[in-house]
């Protein structure tokens, strides 16, 4: 596993927005459409409720929400974007991309934009591209924003997946930092022998548009991912914060995807991180893959758990398989 420390301009996250529908489905209302209950549920995954959005929603609807709002946050013009990217394990389209809707629709005039697609990864896979372009020069201030109507993708009749997911969104404006560090280090992988665990439809090794599979659904190895998902989260935050010249000791906060709450919990057990400093809110929103990360950030703002210069541990793993992780100083 590598880890890199951050060379050239320091970047941070200047804003944060996120967007969640309003309609809230529980584990009750769960419990009638498939063969679970509410205690299996809670006690394999902490999920107690999630979100969904209205049939017809597009993820690009959620992303300009989510986008805005961050916008307004950082006090960031439009006119002052220079890259916007949208990550989405449930993208409307192979083309256009919908950052390019959310460009027409939010007016960055200024901004190159494109999809990135690394699944509950691609959240933290876009803020390292744009820390890299902000520190090279190549752009000042960026857009990056994971939206998920992911409720789309669902077998409603698949038990093992239906209970898992939710839909939602959330976006970061990220710049030079304007006081301390910023974003210190990073850890960034993926291993695609393990492309087989996490897959969008019947006909996995061909991809679901090669074979017009004409009703794909999210499938997955749930005990295989479990058991990396651990490993990966705590060899990600000993690389990490290591490559900053620090231990899992000076975190003030980890947080991690949101895919299971055992996992948080094992993962932070390993890498020696008390459950105090570590941010968990599956309960309340199930799995918004590309949007976890900002979602989470937004409840412990708002629980008073994020102060200037706290030294935060963000980490992700998905599909693909795919991994990143940041250690960055709250701005
Ligand atoms: N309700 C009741 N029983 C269930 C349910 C359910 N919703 N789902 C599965 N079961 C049953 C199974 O059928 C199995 O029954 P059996 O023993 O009779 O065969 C039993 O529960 C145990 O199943 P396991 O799959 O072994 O359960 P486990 O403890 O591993 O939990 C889970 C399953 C929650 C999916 C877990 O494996 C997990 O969280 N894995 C990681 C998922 C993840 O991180 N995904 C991220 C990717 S999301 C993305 O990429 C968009």
């Amino acid at each position: 596993m590598r880890a890199f420390p951050t060379l050239g301009r320091q970047t941070a996250i200047l804003g944060l927005g996120v967007h969640v529908p309003e309609r809230v489905l529980g584990n009750a209302e769960l419990e009638r459409m498939v063969d679970t209950s509410d205690e299996w549920i809670v006690e394999r995954t902490g999920i107690r409720e999630r979100h969904v959005a209205e049939p017809g929603t597009a993820s690009f609807e959620l992303a300009v929400k989510a986008g805005r709002e961050a916008l307004d946050a950082a006090g960031v013009e439009p006119e002052a974007i220079d890259l916007v990217m949208v990550a989405s394990s449930s993208p409307d389209a192979p083309f256009p991309a919908m950052a390019c809707r959310v460009q027409e629709c939010l007016g960055l005039v200024n901004a190159w934009a494109f999809d990135l697609l690394a699944a509950c990864t691609g959240l933290l896979y876009e803020l390292a591209i744009a820390d890299a372009m902000i520190a090279s020069g190549r752009a000042r201030t960026a857009l990056v924003i994971g939206a998920e109507v992911l409720s789309r993708i669902l077998d409603w009749g698949d038990r093992s997946t239906c209970v898992l997911l939710g839909d939602a969104a959330g976006a970061l404006v990220v710049g030079p930092a304007r006081h301390g560090a910023g974003i210190r280090s990073w850890c960034l992988g993926a291993d695609g022998r393990q492309w087989d665990l996490l897959v969008y439809g019947d006909h996995a090794h061909k991809g679901a548009y090669a074979v017009r599979d004409p009703d794909p659904h999210f499938k997955m190895n749930g005990r295989e991912t479990y058991m990396f998902a651990v490993d990966n989260f705590a060899r990600q935050a000993l690389a990490v914060t290591e490559a900053a010249g620090l231990t899992v000791g000076d975190v003030d906060l980890f947080v991690p995807h949101q895919a299971n709450r055992r996992i948080i919990e094992s993962a932070a057990r390993r890498a020696g991180i008390a459950m105090d400093r570590v941010v968990i809110n599956i309960d309340r929103y199930g799995n918004t893959s590309t949007a976890t990360i900002p979602l989470a950030l937004r409840d412990a703002a708002a629980e008073g758990r994020l102060h200037p210069g706290d030294r935060i541990l963000l980490a992700s793993f998905g599909a693909g398989l795919t991994w990143a992780a940041c250690l960055l100083d709250w701005e």
